[in-house]
């Protein structure tokens, strides 16, 4: 389970099942990898309906509710913690708008998408929301890289 101090802000990040059969999930982990961000948790996990529901229970009067649910749980997803200074906002403008025709070029959705419907990837929309998403067993890498490239 990750465990944060309560001021290290953590994000969670998800790849939705077109990412993954795309195969981006390399290019998506590197664009948080190189902006600078930690990588706290990584999972390859798919989604039973019960936990899609919980996860988008807000959504649940939305017209596309239930395909929003058929896409998430129809391959696997690989569930991610990030952490850094201002991580939430800032994997927001990485990720780009919600519809990939109108993200910015450079955004991840901008650069690897077209329909709504098949955004390639999530991410939390705040703080607590971070805390909420992020569950479950995760791997845990340790924040010490100057052994890797210093003896
Ligand atoms: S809203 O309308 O402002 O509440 O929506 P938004 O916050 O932009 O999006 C909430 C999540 O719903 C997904 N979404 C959709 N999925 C499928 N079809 C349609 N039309 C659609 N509209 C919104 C959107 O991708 C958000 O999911 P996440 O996982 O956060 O990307």
């Amino acid at each position: 389970r990750i465990v944060a101090s309560s001021e290290v802000e953590q994000t969670y990040i998800m790849i939705k099942p077109d990412g993954v059969q795309r195969g981006l999930v390399g290019e998506i982990i590197s664009r948080f990898e190189k902006k600078g961000f930690l990588l706290k948790g990584l999972k390859l996990f798919q989604c039973p309906k019960d936990l899609a529901q919980e996860h988008y229970k807000d959504l649940k009067e939305r017209p596309f509710f239930p395909n929003l649910i058929d896409y998430i749980t129809s391959g696997p997803v690989v569930c991610m913690a990030w952490e850094g200074d201002g991580v939430v906002a800032s994997a927001r403008k990485l990720i780009g708008a919600t519809n990939p025709l109108q993200a910015e070029p450079g955004t991840i959705r901008g650069d690897l998408a077209v329909q709504t419907g098949r955004n390639v990837v999530h991410g939390s929309d705040s703080p607590d929301n971070g805390k909420r998403e992020i569950e479950g067993e995760l791997a845990q890498w340790e924040s010490v890289q100057t052994p890797w490239l210093i003896e």
